[in-house]
């Protein structure tokens, strides 16, 4: 182990991730959107998994941290790998907690539709929130705009109004992402009555979350009940971008009720970022895998194989897009 170093920016001798960390992540996102490129539109989405999880871990044994995976694949897919407690990096560095998606968005990927994207959060070890009771979460997500005047316990059409108050607009302005699902059929509908439109979502709430947060993006709001894994790694997100998460835990059955108040969760508690991921120390890397409004996709250019990634650090509060230029030779 190295030596615990004092941190610049907080004088403490706690050995903490530093600002290089992101740099370093953004690599594995990287390397697990490119393997996943051959796989887009060919219809197997555990292929293009397989193939973005294998890149993805690889690339972290090299990282210099000591990760534990709090949010994997196992859970959803009793995957061997990148699952829930493993210690992922070199083991010489800080001690993170660490959620992996190496593809948000494998139907998307398999189907050769936008806005799939690879995806790494990291934080302060025993700081992020344990999703495993309750596979579901319902979700609001905003940008700054929203903090103090949106609530996840008021009426969707009280939030959009209130939004749009605070955004100078009128709600015929706002613009709603929403996972399109049967169960948000009712949602939908309050969302249009509200007078608001509709950006309805495929799959992939992580970059609807973000686009919502986003400052200047086409998205003012991101609501609805989509993964609980999805709601902790935007929590990340949203932390660096200054924006509004809230959640709620939406067990979709009673055993899994059971299970969670068991577990001693409280299923009315609205839980805000700081309950999704303690403290501001937290690092987001999302590569595109195919494009979307967020990121462009893997491109491939004559002898170059082309990324867009955006980094964000809560601490600095910075958000970087890194394009990148791989020799497509390197990656045969
Ligand atoms: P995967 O790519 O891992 O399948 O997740 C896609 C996704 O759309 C998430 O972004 C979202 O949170 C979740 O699935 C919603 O779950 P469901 O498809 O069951 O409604």
């Amino acid at each position: 182990m190295e030596d615990p170093v004092t941190q610049p920016e907080t004088g403490s001798h706690y050995l903490q991730p530093d600002r290089n960390l992101a740099m370093e992540l953004v690599r594995a996102t990287e390397a697990a959107a490119i393997r996943a490129a051959p796989f887009i539109g060919r219809g197997d989405k555990n292929a293009a998994d397989g193939a973005a999880v294998d890149a993805m871990r690889a690339f972290l044994g090299t990282v210099n941290f000591d990760g534990v995976v709090v949010i994997g694949e196992g859970e959803k897919d009793e995957a061997p790998m990148l699952f829930n407690g493993e210690h992922v990096g070199n083991g010489r560095g800080p001690s993170c907690d660490i959620a992996v998606d190496p593809i948000d968005g494998t139907s998307l990927t398999a189907a050769g539709r936008q806005n799939a994207l690879s995806v790494i959060a990291v934080s302060d070890r025993g700081s992020m929130f344990d999703p495993s009771a309750v596979f579901y979460m319902d979700k609001i997500v905003t940008g700054a705009d929203g903090i103090g005047v949106v609530d996840i316990s008021q009426s969707i059409g009280d939030n959009i109004r209130e939004l749009a108050k605070a955004k100078g607009k009128q709600p015929e302005d706002i613009r709603v992402a929403v996972l399109d699902r049967p169960r948000h059929a009712q949602l939908i509908e309050e969302i249009r009555a509200a007078g608001a439109g509709t950006r309805l979502l495929l799959d992939g709430d992580v970059a609807g979350g973000i686009n919502a947060a986003r400052y200047d993006s086409r998205i003012d709001m991101c609501v609805g009940i989509g993964g609980t894994p999805e709601g902790i790694i935007t929590a990340c997100a949203v932390k660096a971008l200054g924006g509004l998460i809230q959640g709620k835990l939406m067990p979709k059955d009673d055993a899994e009720r059971e299970r969670a108040l068991a577990a001693g969760h409280d299923l009315d508690r609205v839980l805000g970022a700081n309950d999704l991921v303690r403290g501001d120390n937290t690092y987001f890397v999302a590569t595109g895998v195919t494009h979307g409004e967020l990121v462009d996709g893997v491109q491939r250019k004559g002898p170059i194989i082309r990324t867009e990634s955006l980094v964000l650090r809560s601490r600095s509060g910075t958000i970087r897009r890194v394009e990148a230029d791989h020799l497509a030779a390197k990656w045969l």
